[in-house]
């Protein structure tokens, strides 16, 4: 089967995407995962200036998923660039950035600097929910208004990551493609939250955290067929909850133009080698010679 995708204005060898905090600076993993698999991989999203994230503990098992309440800690974009910018050219594929901050100047400030290295996109993740208040992507308008910040401070393609949260997820997708997007990332973890009948304590110290793996899929999934219906022709990365070529099908078949692979990175590094290998497989049995063809052809009952 052919892999090849187009991403809005991008072609991408493989529908695969390393998700964003999944697969650390990229250049970190570069030992354990092979980026070679990846249409993209995702570095862990940038602030202006360094964030310590929050207090331990910040990830636990929870249900069939897991939480986890990071907090965005990363180094902040000047010491990002010093410290990545000239390592990442050698990862085998293509690698995008990830912006985001407390404010709109914030978002656009890390995309006019990350814009100076040779990341190839830049995803605006307005989704976190480990950060203090509600995130951007609950709210349409303001989540416009930091699409239209980041698209003027970047000539680069930008995609923006939504939240599974949001109600109705589709006012929040035709917003962002309004004020300039060129795909939406569909989507962040969901909210959760869980407490230790022992100890009594929650799982995350910040208790409420962002929820990811194989629980998520099926809330996932809604979303991006709520978003594919209501604007066919939006170009969607689904993420949440995938570890099997079967999961990548479903969510072309959604409507999806590429997939991202977060959590199953924790326990399986190299899992893009299996997935790869039996979406091969999925496309012999199903007779798909291309996987573009998947893309919103489900079958209604
Ligand atoms: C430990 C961890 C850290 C994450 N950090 C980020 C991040 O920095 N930026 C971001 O946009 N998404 C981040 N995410 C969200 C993932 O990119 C992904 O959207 C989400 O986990 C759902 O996909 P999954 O179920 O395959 O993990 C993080 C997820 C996890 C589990």
């Amino acid at each position: 089967m052919n892999l090849t995708v187009e991403l809005g204005p991008l072609s991408l060898k493989t529908p695969l995407i390393a998700a964003s905090g999944t697969v650390g600076s990229v250049v970190d993993f570069s030992d354990s995962v092979d980026f070679r698999l990846y249409g993209a991989a995702v570095a862990k999203s940038v602030s202006p200036e360094p964030w310590d994230g929050r207090q331990p503990p910040r990830i636990g098992p929870a249900g069939g998923g897991m939480l986890n309440g990071i907090g965005i800690q990363n180094p902040g974009i000047d010491a990002w660039i010093d410290l990545y910018a000239d390592a990442i050219e050698k990862v085998p594929t293509h690698v995008w950035g990830s912006v985001v901050a407390h404010d709109i100047p914030g978002f656009a400030l890390v995309a006019s600097k990350m814009s100076q290295t040779v990341v190839t996109a830049i995803e605006v993740n307005l989704s976190c929910p480990n950060l203090d208040g509600q995130p951007f992507a609950l709210d349409p308008a303001l989540s416009a208004e930091v699409v239209s910040a980041v698209r003027e401070a970047t000539s680069l393609p930008i995609g923006a990551k939504l939240s599974p949260d949001a109600r109705p997820i589709a006012d929040v997708a035709g917003a962002v493609m309004d004020a300039g997007v060129d795909w939406v990332v569909v989507a962040n973890t969901a909210m959760g939250a869980a407490i230790d009948p022992d100890t009594r304590r929650p799982v995350l110290s910040g208790l409420v955290g962002g929820y990811s793996g194989e629980a998520i899929r099926p809330l996932t999934m809604r979303c991006v067929l709520e978003i594919a219906s209501a604007f066919p022709e939006v170009p969607i990365l689904a993420c949440g909850g995938v570890s099997s070529a079967a999961h990548v099908a479903e969510y072309m078949l959604a409507g999806a133009s590429a997939v991202g692979i977060g959590t199953a990175h924790l326990a399986k590094p190299r899992i893009a080698a299996s997935i790869t290998k039996d979406l091969h497989r999925y496309g012999r049995n199903h007779s798909v010679a291309h996987i573009t063809d998947l893309t919103g052809a489900f079958e209604p009952w």
